[in-house]
């Protein structure tokens, strides 16, 4: 593997939240990292610009993973700009949670949250972006990796728990299954492959933790450490992971939560 500074990322949903945090610091590790976006350009641009103000090398790529010609428009800007220089580290991180269904079925009788409000078009949805998309983002981005590299796939907590946003938790129970079997394809070749399960952080995806009363207070209750996650928290975690030290592991989850539902919530 060569040296931090000659290393390139590609960190998938980087604009904002934990993926921005892990692009963040994998630059100031010294690695050149490609911000992919979805629709948000003016984010992904302040992540750029944030890296570079603080010494980093970034570059943003779009592709709306829903499309069916997105795994082509991310790796046609990121070939452009590798150069034909090789891709060292994947972080796939890019998720979607369902949105709330309709809040008139929650009244009915027999619902079930996470089933009863789950459209076959949102099931499609949520599947494909936390899915299919790393999936053939990695079997593409699997021809311009370098032996030595570094495959992370951004998974949860809630694989682990009973969790009301079912068709969420299944994404990320399919997506756990790459690790390990990846780990054992490309252990040849040097290449590890891990999975990091955060516990709920603090990001636009949790807007209901801050506009709820009492969640913040609930889920720290039930966190071993105390307080929800940051997306450093993360970050740190990912970059151990991609480093050097870390050659050792691979095929792991590795549980990033802080210990969130260590045990029932009564004792
Ligand atoms: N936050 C948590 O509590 C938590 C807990 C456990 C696991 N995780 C996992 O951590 C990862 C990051 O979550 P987060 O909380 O940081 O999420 P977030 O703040 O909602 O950010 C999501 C990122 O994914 C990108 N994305 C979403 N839909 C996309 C699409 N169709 N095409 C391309 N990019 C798309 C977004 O790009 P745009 O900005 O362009 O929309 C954005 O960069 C996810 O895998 C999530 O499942 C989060």
């Amino acid at each position: 593997m060569p040296e931090l500074n000659d290393r390139t990322a590609l960190v998938t949903g980087a604009s904002r939240g934990i993926g921005k945090a892990i692009a963040q610091r994998l630059a100031a590790e010294g690695v050149r990292v490609a911000v992919h976006y979805g629709t948000q350009e003016k984010s992904a641009q302040e992540t750029v610009e944030t890296i570079e103000r603080a010494g980093g090398r970034a570059f943003a790529v779009r592709a709306d993973l829903l499309r069916d010609d997105a795994v082509d428009e991310l790796f046609t800007a990121l070939e452009r700009e590798l150069e034909g220089r090789p891709l060292h580290i994947l972080v796939n991180n890019a998720a979607v949670a369902p949105a709330p269904g309709d809040p008139a079925l929650a009244a009915q009788d027999g619902y079930v949250p996470g089933l009863s409000d789950t459209t076959p078009e949102e099931f499609d949805r949520v599947y494909r972006i936390n899915v299919r998309a790393p999936f053939f983002v990695t079997q593409r981005a699997l021809s311009l990796m370098a032996d030595g590299g570094r495959i992370v796939n951004v998974s949860s907590a809630v694989t682990r728990i009973a969790w009301p946003l079912l068709p969420y938790a299944m994404t990320k129970g399919a997506l756990e299954m790459m690790a390990p079997r990846l780990a054992n394809e490309l252990g040849s070749r040097g290449i590890t492959v891990n999975t990091v399960a955060p516990g709920i952080t603090d990001t636009d995806m949790n807007r209901w933790v801050r506009e709820t009363p009492g969640a913040e207070a609930g889920i720290s209750a039930l966190t071993a450490l105390g307080r929800l996650g940051r997306p450093n928290d993360i970050a740190g975690i990912v970059a151990f992971l991609v480093s050097d030290d870390a050659r050792w592991i691979t095929g792991q989850l590795l549980d990033a939560s802080g210990g969130m539902a260590l045990a029932p919530a009564m004792m």
